[in-house]
């Protein structure tokens, strides 16, 4: 299975989405959006039940056509749902009058605590870096002397204040982006939504802009809801994520609880390890650590205890979001059924076993 694919997987369950650490300042319940247009009906949101803790990287991934942009234009109410509600920092937005351009007063305020990057920049090629930045200023009716003041302070924390006089045909995507993320930030928003601000940029570029987006959420304790269809978006900044497939979430959760989910398909996309079965009469199991477990030799215990030989199939280290966690495949001899205990041991230490290309007996044995 290509470590992208996002197929689903049968009777899939949530991880547990918010436990008792941390407020929740996005929330959508019910979110539905049905588009309409000459006689047809795209149901891009089906329900949508999003809950993103103050001061977490969220991000929300999925393929092509999955709802992605839906979701965060419905967030900030660019787009009105056909169903549902929107909480932002306390505020039901969805009972706010107006939508898009012809938002009401109160919306737009409730708007301006929102800050939005976007893929493509949107930066007004006349106005100048600076300029840029004031623009939501302007809006806001600040003074020109406050704006200059505070675009000059956003430009700084983007690390862009020597480019203030400069247009932005003079930037690179990565500068372009940095103005994107200071004109975002003018309004001091609470939340910042990112709609895939990485996809038109290197990969060099994109280390930058994401790092800039985590020390921006640790600064500030501004919260992140960042859409990405990349994995490796995911893996280097987001605290939790959500897997999103035909207008729906279909996994979410912290990184730790998704990488502690059995059959968790973004945790195993999140953190590939390959290796096949070196025969028929096989037992191939993924084990993860994380935190202590890793350092106990738990593999020479289960080979000395089961008098049993134990193939390594593969194998991997890694940080996921900020967490060090390790997996392992390895071969038992026998089929399943032959290593119900073996198997048994290896979860009573504490560890995450998952029975590859067995589903249904990875969940079954966890219960
Ligand atoms: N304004 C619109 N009018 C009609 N249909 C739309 C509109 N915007 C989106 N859709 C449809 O809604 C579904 C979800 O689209 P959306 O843009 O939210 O997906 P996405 O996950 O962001 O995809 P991508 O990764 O390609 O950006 C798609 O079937 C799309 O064709
Ligand atoms: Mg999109």
């Amino acid at each position: 299975m290509p470590a992208h694919d996002f197929s689903p997987v049968p009777g899939h369950t949530h991880a547990r989405v918010l436990d008792s650490d941390g407020n929740p300042v996005i929330t959508t319940t019910g979110l539905t959006k049905v588009y309409r247009s000459r006689g047809r009906e795209v149901t891009a949101l089906d329900g949508v039940d999003l809950h993103v803790r103050e001061g977490e990287v969220y991000g929300v991934i999925g393929q092509s056509g999955a709802g992605k942009s839906s979701l965060i234009r419905c967030v900030n109410l660019l787009e009105r749902p056909t169903a549902g509600t929107v909480t932002v920092a306390g505020q039901d937005l969805t009972a706010l009058a107006g939508r898009g351009q012809r938002a009401g007063k109160e919306l737009r305020q409730a708007r301006s605590r929102i800050g939005m990057v976007f893929q493509h920049f949107n930066l007004l090629s006349t106005r100048t870096v600076r300029d840029n930045v004031e623009l939501p200023l302007e809006i806001l009716g600040k003074s020109g002397k406050e704006r200059s003041r505070k675009a000059l302070e956003l430009l700084e924390l983007v690390g862009l204040a020597d480019q203030a006089g400069a247009y932005p045909a003079q930037l690179s995507g990565g500068q372009k982006q940095r103005v994107g993320i200071a004109r975002a930030l003018a309004g001091d928003p609470k939340v910042l939504l990112s709609d895939e601000a990485t996809s038109a940029l290197d990969p060099e570029t994109t280390r930058s802009i994401l790092q800039l987006l985590r020390d921006l959420n640790r600064q500030l304790g501004l919260t992140v809801l960042l859409i990405t269809h990349e994995m490796d978006v995911v893996k280097s900044v987001c605290d939790s994520a959500a897997l999103m497939e035909n207008g729906r979430i279909v996994e979410s959760g912290t990184v730790s609880e998704l990488l502690g989910t059995p059959g968790s398909e973004l945790a195993s996309a999140l953190f590939p390890v390959g290796g096949a079965a070196t025969g028929e009469d096989r037992t191939v199991i993924d084990v993860t650590f994380q935190g202590e477990a890793a350092t106990r030799p738990v593999i020479s215990q289960l080979s000395r205890t089961y008098n049993i030989d134990i193939s390594i199939l593969g194998a991997a280290i890694d940080t996921v979001g900020g967490l060090q966690v390790g997996r392992m495949r390895i071969e038992l001899p026998g089929r399943y059924e032959d290593n119900v205990v073996p198997v048994g041991f290896l979860r009573e230490q504490g560890l995450q076993i998952d029975i590859v290309g067995e589903p249904q007996l990875a969940k079954e044995g966890a219960k």
